[in-house]
């Protein structure tokens, strides 16, 4: 049984991709850069591209069971091959998918709910710990974070536990036609995620907060375009329920407690100094 991974280069795909070797699973990667792709050795890496779907025929040769992202490229817009993609896969022999979440039903969703496909929906509606990875320059070039709105709260997902949900899901039996809501085991502020930084890597950090205006400024200066940056200061103005909501998925599904943001900035610790 072969199990392919899309997106298994990203933050998401290569816990997946670890979680499924670790559980025994012949696994293959796909990438647009297999050269760069920096992978367990374990791994059989193979080219494809879904924009272009007809590029996935050799990848999904012998595969029964797939992780499928369901955006293109790095702003995340929806992937538009849905259709083509699953066709593709149910002539292949796939038997069974598991679904990233994009934060709203695209032509991928839509394609595989239409198929014979097995599918899971993998959704958490609450932000990845690696989103701390954008505040490492500023850490460790000043101690400072500037950020909108610090005491928005956060059930934030370290990505292992989204790859573990995944493997259990793809490797075992129970889990068709079933969405799961996925979030971390604790609710953090910014405040709170900094102190535990500083804990991290045993130095002060500052959190100086912005305005929306000043946010908005920040994030022009760093090149962000202005409809994610009217998302982006709407949403912490007003951040639905659910990026807050603690549930007990993740646990359920793999066993084992969420990982804390505390384990994530261990593992992480030298993007901090
Ligand atoms: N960040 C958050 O807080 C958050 C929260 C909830 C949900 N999400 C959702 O999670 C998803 C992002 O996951 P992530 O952070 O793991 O992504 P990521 O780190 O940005 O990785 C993107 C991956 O997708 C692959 N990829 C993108 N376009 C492709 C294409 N056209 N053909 C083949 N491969 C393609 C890339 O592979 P190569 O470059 O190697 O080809 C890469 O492995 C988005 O849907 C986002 O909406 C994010």
């Amino acid at each position: 049984m072969t199990i392919l991974v899309t997106g298994a280069t990203g933050n998401v795909g290569r816990h997946v991709v670890d979680q499924l070797i670790r559980s025994g699973a012949r696994v293959r990667a796909l990438t647009r850069n297999p050269a760069t792709a920096n992978l367990p050795k374990s791994v059989e890496i193979v080219y494809g591209e879904l924009t272009d779907p007809q590029t996935l025929v050799p990848a999904l040769d012998g595969v029964t069971a797939m992780h499928l992202i369901t955006f293109n490229g790095a702003d995340s817009a929806p992937l538009q091959t849905g259709a083509e993609i699953v066709a593709l896969a149910e002539k292949a022999g796939v038997r069974k998918v598991t679904l990233l979440w994009n934060g709203e039903r695209g032509p991928v969703e839509e394609a595989v709910e239409a198929s014979h496909l097995e599918w899971t929906h993998l959704q958490p509606p609450v932000e990845f710990m690696s989103n701390a990875k954008e505040w490492a320059e500023s850490i460790r070039s000043e101690g400072v974070i500037r950020h909108l709105n610090g005491q928005v709260l956060s059930a934030m997902i370290h990505e292992a536990d989204i790859g573990s949900v995944a493997a259990k899901v793809l490797m075992e039996d129970g889990h068709a036609f079933k969405s799961y809501t996925l979030t971390g085991p604790e609710v953090l502020s910014i405040p709170d995620k900094l102190r535990l930084l500083s804990a991290e890597i045993g130095r002060d950090i500052q959190f100086v907060e912005l305005s929306a205006e000043e946010e908005r400024t920040k994030m022009r200066q760093a090149g962000i375009q202005e409809d994610v940056i009217e998302y982006v200061v709407g949403w912490y103005a007003n951040p639905p329920e659910e990026s807050y909501l603690l549930l007990p998925t993740v646990e359920q599904i793999t066993g084992r407690p969420a990982r804390t943001f505390a384990q994530w900035l261990a593992e992480n610790r030298e993007k901090f100094i």
